[in-house]
């Protein structure tokens, strides 16, 4: 066999060199090249082995759209965990790949164990194999979670190649792989985790699921900037894409879709972890709103709309003297960018923040990427700075535009229904539409631009 050639690949943007970098010429990152393996042909009899026996009848031959039938269309097996299940679109695809991803000890392993336990008590047989804790830790745990049956099958293994081979013996539905990062193919050398290795075993777990039906389940981790770890091409060669977001500290852990071959992305599901595992929650906005200290300034609630879901959230914030100059904008759950640019129009009118340390946070550790959020950003900095409160029955929503105009919010209504649902009375919104009629019970005050919207508030 030819010696496989070696190249440095950065572990950021996926960018090839034949000699080390220390500084990515693609992506200008720092230190990010590890040595990388060319790897031979993953499969010689890939593609078409793979596309004679996928779900959908695959067969490469081109056929009319109108002459597909019900059976074409792969089926959706329901896991059992309705939030789980939404964000995956309704289920999990047979012979697709699904990667879970998320910083250490935040529920991925959890969530997967409590996956199986509930696909194994509807019938269907599942693999879980483990790279990282023995059977008797995963045992332990799954007694905790739920009531094991013998549909469940468990392994600890790290070796691909032993992993592919117990699935051919025990043949099960679903195979949860914990996780990608342990999982090594050892032919290809170097140290489980690197680059080629995570790709290779991701490619490999791919062929796996198209070639056979079944459906995988991928445990990744990620480095602390949030990335996953490993090449960036991981989520590209798999089917759907699901993170943690955040880290293990806060009571509750937020799921979202961030790529989905068969659904929409963006969708969010909220979980609790307790003593039995994770728990799904039911009334999201309530969950998030139930400590919120409504008598104190720098609190302000808005609503977003994360996929098919529409979320109240409590967005916090605090001004505090600092030194001009070295003034810190700290943003968590909102876009550091964003709070920057909302410090800087809120400058240009009456509040001054360039000698001021400006902390924003969104309760829950939900990320909210939705522009429609910054007038409520805006408004809890400014009841911070003048510390008077916005009275608990407010409602703020607007994207904030540079020149401190107000410019509207998509899906309007869904968003003062969702409040109004939650006991919440005013609402203060971008102008709307002419002949718009705010939703009954809920009085809405429309503000052309960020002062305006200011002094109604304050
Ligand atoms: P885990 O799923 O092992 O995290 P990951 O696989 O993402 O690294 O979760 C570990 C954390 O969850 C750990 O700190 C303990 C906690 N936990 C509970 O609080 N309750 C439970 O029932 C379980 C199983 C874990
Ligand atoms: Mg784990």
């Amino acid at each position: 066999m030819a010696k496989p050639k070696v190249h440095y690949e950065c572990t950021q943007c996926g960018y090839r060199s034949s000699k080390w970098l220390g500084r990515c010429s693609d992506c200008s990152e720092w230190n990010t090249f590890v040595e990388s393996r060319e790897e031979p042909a993953v499969d010689a009899r890939s593609p078409r082995a793979i596309s004679k026996r996928v779900p959908g009848g695959a067969t490469g031959k081109p056929i009319p759209i109108t002459q597909m039938t019900d059976e074409d269309v792969a089926k959706r097996w329901d896991t059992g965990i309705g939030e789980f299940d939404r964000i995956l679109g309704g289920g999990l695809v047979p012979g697709s790949v699904t990667l879970v991803g998320g910083s250490p000890g935040v529920g991925k392993s959890t969530l997967l164990l409590q996956v199986a336990l509930s696909l194994s008590s509807q019938g269907r047989r599942v693999l879980y194999a483990s790279g990282e804790e023995s059977t008797g830790q995963v045992r332990d745990r799954a007694h905790r979670l739920g009531k094991p049956n013998d549909r469940l099958l468990l392994q600890a293994e790290t070796d691909l190649k032993r992993i592919l081979q117990a699935a051919d013996e025990v043949q099960p539905q679903v195979l949860v792989v914990d996780s990608v990062q342990t999982t090594f193919a050892p032919e290809l050398g170097g140290t489980p985790g690197n680059v080629s290795q995570v790709r290779e075993v991701a490619a490999r777990l791919v062929l796996y699921a198209k070639a056979t039906g079944r459906a995988v389940l991928l445990v990744g981790h990620v480095t602390k900037g949030g990335q996953l770890a490993g090449p960036k091409t991981l989520e590209h060669v798999v089917d759907t894409v699901i993170y943690f977001e955040g880290d293990a500290n806060p009571p509750y852990r937020v799921l979202r879709g961030v790529k989905n071959r068969f659904g929409a992305t963006g969708e969010l599901g909220l979980f609790e972890m307790t003593g039995e595992g994770l728990r799904e929650v039911s009334e999201p906005s309530a969950a998030l709103l139930q400590d919120r200290p409504s008598d104190r300034p720098g609190t302000v609630v808005t609503s977003c709309v994360e996929g098919s879901r529409t979320l109240l959230l409590e967005i916090q914030a605090l001004v505090a003297p600092g030194f001009p100059g070295s003034t810190r904008r700290t943003a968590l759950g909102v876009d550091g960018g964003r709070l920057a640019m909302l410090v800087a129009v809120l400058g240009k009118t009456d509040y001054v923040l360039h000698d001021k340390d400006v902390f924003v946070n969104v309760v829950g550790g939900v990320r909210v990427s939705e522009t429609s959020a910054d007038l409520a950003v805006a408004a809890a900095i400014t009841s911070s700075l003048l510390e008077r409160p916005v009275a608990p029955e407010w409602l703020v929503l607007g994207e904030v535009g540079l020149t401190g105009e107000l410019r509207s919010v998509p899906r309007l209504d869904q968003r003062l229904n969702e409040a109004l649902r939650h006991g919440f009375k005013r609402a203060l919104i971008p102008r709307p539409p002419e002949r718009w009629k705010s939703p009954r019970g809920m009085k809405c005050e429309a503000a052309g631009s960020l002062e305006e919207a200011m002094e109604t508030l304050f």
